[in-house]
């Protein structure tokens, strides 16, 4: 069997998450891992990889695309009914069983947020085998804020303690600012950690813009936050996603790494010896 073949699925849904993003419902079956992606492509256009923004304990499955180019765009262009070629899932997603028993503290900013969305999903799905659930967001502003009613939501639940940033002031933002002050703020991400106590026996779980990373992982490293506990889900420009073509390698010699492949998710002590990793 030719594993770059895709196959075809449906599409049941398609909702406007932001103005530069869409919320896709695929009719397919898979048992992925949260942090997992897609090779996702639209005949005649091309392919791309889209991390599975669901958890597995929900159906039908989701990806959140961002509009930035011709197969992102081909995909905001279809309508419920299409048809998508999928190959996948992909990568090693997030390690959910050997993070039970421990609190998960969950950083993204923009659309990292897509990727977590499945880890927070399938927590909350398993809520007794986890400690205490924390969502640390970082959005430019909350026309751009991914899932905006499930937030909302656990934002005034205890199921999840919410902790929001954002970097252009309006006037959802002043007053979810006003509304709970001790976890709201103007800024970017990392001004959040100055409102959460960091417990060191946590797992972190981290995915955002590139820039992030850096500041993200100083910031817990300067906390004495143990980098083997530290999981960060990393973009690189990939082509087949199973190994093959080296588009997607980081590192070099004994660290060389395929991010399709023995990622996209990483571990701090990944990050402080692969060159380049996190910039
Ligand atoms: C593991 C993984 C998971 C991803 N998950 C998601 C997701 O959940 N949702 C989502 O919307 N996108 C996701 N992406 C990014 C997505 O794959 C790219 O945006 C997409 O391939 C762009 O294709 P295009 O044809 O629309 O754009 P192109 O026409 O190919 O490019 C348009 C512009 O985007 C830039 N670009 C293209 N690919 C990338 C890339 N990988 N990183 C940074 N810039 C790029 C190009 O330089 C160009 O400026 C993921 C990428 C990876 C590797
Ligand atoms: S995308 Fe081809 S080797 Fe990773």
């Amino acid at each position: 069997m030719n594993e770059l073949l895709p196959r075809q699925a449906k599409v049941l849904k398609v909702e406007e998450q932001t103005p530069i993003e869409k919320l896709l419902q695929l009719d397919v079956n898979l048992n992925h891992r949260p942090g997992q992606f897609l090779e996702v492509s639209v005949a005649g256009v091309g392919e791309a990889p889209i991390s599975i923004c669901s958890s597995p304990t929900r159906k039908p499955l989701e990806v959140c695309v961002r509009r930035v180019g011709r197969v992102t765009a081909a995909l905001h262009r279809l309508s419920p009914g299409a048809k998508v070629g999928i190959r996948g899932p992909y990568g090693n997603g997030f390690p959910m069983e050997a993070m039970k028993g421990s609190d998960l503290i969950l950083i993204s900013g923009g659309l990292g947020m897509a990727p977590l969305r499945g880890v927070l999903q399938y927590a909350l799905d398993h809520r007794k085998d986890y400690g205490e659930l924390s969502l640390l967001y970082g959005i430019r502003d909350y026309t751009l804020m991914l899932f905006k009613d499930e937030i909302m939501k656990l934002m005034d639940s205890k199921e999840c303690r919410v902790y929001l940033s954002y970097e252009k002031e309006d006037e959802v933002c002043k007053n979810l600012k006003k509304k709970h002050p001790e976890c709201v703020c103007e800024g970017v991400v990392t001004k959040l950690f100055g409102m959460v106590d960091l417990n060191p026996e946590a797992y972190a779980v981290v995915c955002g813009p590139p820039v992030m990373y850096r500041f993200v992982f100083k910031e817990l490293m300067d906390r004495n936050f143990p980098p083997e506990r530290i999981y960060m889900t990393m973009e690189r420009r990939m082509k087949c996603g199973i190994g093959k073509c080296r588009h997607c390698v980081v590192g070099a010699g004994t660290s060389m790494r395929y991010v399709c492949k023995d990622g996209p998710v990483f571990t701090g002590v990944d990050a402080l010896q692969i060159k380049g990793l996190i910039g």
